[in-house]
C-alpha cells in the first residue's frame, strides 16, 4: 500500500476495497498459480481438473491475469531466447532498419523505438478507468502521450486457415536478421520459444473454457487459424533506465490472451479487477509464464472477464536489478526484454457475448457496486467479425 501512515484516514470506498480483498491477497500480492500439468495429465472430468480449470477462469475474473505453471516449458529455452533477442536489439540502429517493413504497416519485423503510443492517453473510457481508481493506485502520468521508448519485432506464429477467409492478411514471409552472429540461431529460437508458448496458451485457453462451463474446445477451435504474434520488445536501460520512466504506458490488449515469459527485469505492473490495486507482477522461476485476458475473451465473455490493463515502468527493483545485471554479466547488453506472444481468435469468427456468460457478468457488475467499486458505464458488446474488432 502507498498511504502515509500519519494522513491516511479510509473512505469508506477504501473500506470496501479492503473488505474484498481476502486474507492472503493482503498478506502477498502475488497472482494465482494455474497448474497446466494438471489439466494435461489428469482425465478432464476428474475433481482435480474441474477444480483448477474453475480456478483459472475466477484468476482471470478477478485479476485479468494468473500465472501459469507447464512443466514443458523450459528455462533455458527462455534464457536463450532473452539472449538472442538481447544481441539483436543491442545492434546498431543502422542495422536494426532493414529489418523495418514500413510497406507493409510494421506488420512484421522490426517497430523502433518511440513509435508505438499508448492509445488509452487520447481515449475518453480509458482515461475514465484512471480517474476511477485511486489516487495511490493510478499508473504514471501518460497524458504527455509521448510515444513509448520500446523497440518490438513481430514474428508470426500463424497456420494458414483451410477455408477461405475473408481476412487474408499478410502473405509475406517473416523477417531474419541478416547479422553473422543472429541469423542462424533466429528462426529455431523465436520458433522454439514460441511454440512453448503458443501450446500453453492454447490449452489455457480449454481449461478457462471448462471453467466458464462452456465446451473445453471452444476458444481453442476459435483460435486454431488466429494470427497469433511473438511481439518481443526491447527497452535500452542504458538510455531509460532511470526511474519512474514510462517503458509501455498504461493499457489494454486487443487479442484474445496474451502471455509472457519472464522477464529479466521486474516493472510489470497489471491491476486488478476487483479491487483496482496495482499488483507488481511476480513470475516465480522454474516454468512459469504469465498470461492475461485480452479484449476478445472480455467480449465472448460479455465483461464477465474484462481485459487486464498494464503497464511497464522503471521501479526501485527494475534500478536494483539493473545494478546487479551489470555487476553480474558485465559483458551482456542491458536490454530489458519482453517476451510476449498474442494469442488471437480466427480473423473469420463471430465474436459475440455467450448469453449464460453476460448474465454473469451483470451480476458481477451488481455485487461490485454492492462494495462500493464503481466499473463504470456498461459496455456494450455487439456481435462482430474478429477481423474487423482487430481492425477497429
Ligand atoms: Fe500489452
Amino acid at each position: 500500500m502507498h498511504f502515509e501512515e500519519a494522513t491516511y484516514k479510509p473512505t469508506d470506498r477504501h473500506r470496501a476495497r479492503i473488505l474484498t480483498m481476502d486474507a492472503s491477497q493482503q498478506q502477498s500480492m502475488n497472482l494465482p498459480v494455474i497448474d497446466l500439468d494438471v489439466y494435461l495429465n489428469k482425465p478432464r472430468d476428474s475433481p482435480e481438473v474441474q477444480q483448477e480449470c474453475a480456478k483459472a477462469a475466477n484468476a482471470l475474473i478477478t485479476y485479468g491475469a494468473l500465472v501459469l505453471h507447464d512443466s514443458r516449458v523450459a528455462d533455458k529455452d527462455n534464457d536463450t531466447f532473452l539472449d538472442l533477442l538481447e544481441d539483436y536489439f543491442a545492434q546498431p540502429e543502422e542495422e536494426l532498419r532493414k529489418d523495418e517493413r514500413p510497406e507493409l504497416s510494421y506488420q512484421i519485423g522490426v517497430t523502433l523505438e518511440n513509435t508505438e503510443k499508448p492509445k488509452c492517453a487520447v481515449d475518453e473510457p480509458c482515461l475514465d478507468v484512471i480517474k476511477r481508481l485511486d489516487p495511490s493506485q493510478r499508473p504514471l502520468d501518460i497524458t504527455g502521450h509521448q510515444p513509448d521508448p520500446k523497440c518490438r519485432f513481430f514474428w508470426r506464429m500463424a497456420d494458414p486457415p483451410p477455408y477461405e477467409t475473408q481476412f487474408p492478411g499478410l502473405n509475406a514471409p517473416n523477417v531474419t536478421p541478416a547479422a553473422e552472429h543472429i541469423k542462424e540461431r533466429w528462426a529455431p529460437t523465436m520458433n522454439q520459444w514460441g511454440t512453448c508458448m503458443k501450446n500453453a496458451v492454447s490449452k489455457l485457453s480449454e481449461m478457462t473454457a471448462v471453467g466458464l462451463g462452456l465446451p473445453a474446445e471452444y476458444f481453442s477451435d476459435a483460435g486454431r487459424y488466429g494470427p497469433h504474434l511473438l511481439a518481443p520488445t526491447a527497452s535500452d536501460l542504458v538510455k531509460y533506465g532511470q526511474k519512474d520512466t514510462i517503458l509501455a504506458g498504461f493499457h489494454t490488449d486487443l487479442n484474445f490472451l496474451t502471455i509472457h515469459g519472464r522477464s529479466r527485469y521486474p516493472g510489470l505492473n497489471i491491476w486488478a479487477r476487483n479491487t483496482g490495486d496495482r499488483i507488481a507482477v511476480k513470475i516465480p522461476p522454474g516454468n512459469h509464464l504469465l498470461v492475461q485476458a485480452g479484449k476478445q475473451l472480455e467480449y465472448a465473455t460479455g465483461g464477465l472477464i474484462k481485459a487486464g490493463f498494464h503497464e511497464v515502468t522503471v521501479n526501485e527493483k527494475t534500478v536494483e536489478t539493473i545494478e546487479k545485471r551489470k555487476r553480474d554479466c558485465p559483458d551482456r547488453p542491458l536490454v530489458r526484454i519482453s517476451s510476449t506472444l498474442f494469442w488471437h481468435l480466427n480473423s473469420d469468427f463471430d465474436l459475440a457475448p455467450v448469453p449464460a456468460l453476460a448474465e454473469r457478468a451483470q451480476q458481477v457488475r451488481t455485487e461490485q457496486a454492492k462494495l462500493g467499486r464503481d466499473e463504470g458505464a456498461v459496455p456494450s458488446y455487439p456481435p462482430v467479425k474478429v477481423g474487423h474488432q482487430v481492425e477497429g
